[in-house]
């Protein structure tokens, strides 16, 4: 019997509602295996209610009891944007940014495929099967930076961007890795070299001489606007994209929106060297638009949860769950009102079978 011990972050908006039917389908992996696993969750209250209430974001104590599981769910943090009683960033930052900082997610692994069933917004997407390697740990995301003369005319803010050989070489060559094993083979650097020629230079620069390590891996580049231009035109083209933080960032938000919606993309936080639990999220933040009103897509959590049990070598039970999710897509009538519940329910009930 493998016992997988599992920190849960519900957090805030939706994200307890999605993250109870991601439990839900694991719960049910672990019923239809006949060799045995089990899930032992514990449940960590973090996200906005505790921090109005208490203050707290994620306490010292909390962070080491999480460090000892085996791996991570976290649903979705964050307030309304422009909620004043939730000064911005308190949660982002101390919270969701400090739990990959501190844990090493140097990985930021976003899958982009049409499923089966999935209805792009574009015409004639092709097959779009790609994954975003965003690195975790660096880049704007630092919080290195700082603002001078507050509130005057003479303001002056400044977020820097940190881009270390070390942190651009380990995400670098995970990526080209993840290229070799693909199908296709095929890296696309994603930056901004024109301008960004500091930062640009060192990220052109690794690649090239990790390059010389994966010969058989086709390199390409593009600037990150050209890329865009590109998932929203011939998306098909990408295989492995490999990029900093902030523009990894965006790119998956409109990787969500052309392979079938927010609702479906998921990803990983992941720790390669598997010194720490990577942690297991949704793309799409806690929507405080749908909270509550169980609106929300739960698949991208489903998929997430799938991506855990991948992480932890459970493959055959990543595959059922990912199959279940196709085949609830596709019998998704088109303007289908499921209640969050529902879709759980729908696909655990494919796990299960
Ligand atoms: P968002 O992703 O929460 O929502 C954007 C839009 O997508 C909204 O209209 C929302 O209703 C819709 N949406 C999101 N998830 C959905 C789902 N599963 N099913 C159906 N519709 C869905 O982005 P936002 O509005 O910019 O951010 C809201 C809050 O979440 C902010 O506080 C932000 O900082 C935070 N956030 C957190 C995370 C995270 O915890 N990983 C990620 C992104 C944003
Ligand atoms: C995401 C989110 C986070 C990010 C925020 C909430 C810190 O947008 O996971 O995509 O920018 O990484
Ligand atoms: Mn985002």
């Amino acid at each position: 019997m493998q016992t997988v011990q599992l920190a849960v972050i519900p957090g805030d908006g939706i994200g307890p509602e999605v993250t109870a039917e991601a439990l839900k389908v694991l719960e049910q992996v672990a019923a239809g295996r006949g060799d045995g696993v089990k899930f032992e969750s514990t449940r960590y209250d973090l996200g906005a209610e505790r921090y109005l209430a208490t203050g707290e974001v994620l306490p010292d104590a909390v962070l080491a009891e999480i460090r000892q599981h085996d791996a991570i769910l976290l649903g979705a943090v964050g307030g309304r944007p422009g909620d004043k009683s939730l000064p911005p960033g308190i949660l982002e930052r101390g919270l969701l940014l400090r739990l990959r900082f501190e844990l090493d997610h140097y990985v930021n692994l976003r899958p982009s495929r049409i499923y089966p069933g999935a209805v792009s917004p574009l015409a004639d997407p092709g097959e779009v099967d790609f994954v975003v390697v965003r690195e975790g740990t660096e880049g704007p995301y630092t919080g290195n930076g700082g603002a001078l003369r507050v509130g005057t005319p003479h303001e002056i803010a400044t977020e820097v961007s940190v881009n270390t050989a070390f942190g651009v070489e380990r995400v670098v060559r995970d990526a080209f890795a993840r290229a070799q094993k693909r199908p296709r083979h095929k890296l696309t650097l994603v930056h901004k070299t024109n301008v960004l020629v500091h930062a640009g230079g060192i990220w052109s620069r690794i690649v090239d001489q990790v390059a010389t390590e994966f010969p058989d891996v086709a390199v390409d580049y593009l600037h990150v606007d050209a890329a865009m231009i590109f998932l929203a035109t011939d998306p098909s083209r990408f295989d492995v994209i490999v990029t900093d933080n902030l523009f990894g960032d965006i790119v998956t938000d409109l990787a969500a929106a052309i392979t079938g919606g927010i609702g479906l993309a998921a990803s990983g936080n992941v720790n390669p060297d598997r010194t720490t639990p990577s942690m297991f999220e949704p793309v799409h933040g806690s929507a405080p638009d749908i909270a509550g009103q169980q609106k929300a897509d739960p698949t991208a959590a489903i998929l997430s949860a799938a991506l855990l049990l991948e992480h932890l070598g459970l493959d055959d039970a990543a595959h059922s769950v990912e199959e279940a999710v196709v085949a609830d897509l596709a019998e998704r009538a088109p303007g289908s009102t499921r209640r969050t519940s529902e879709i759980g329910d729908a696909i655990a009930g494919r796990v299960a079978g």
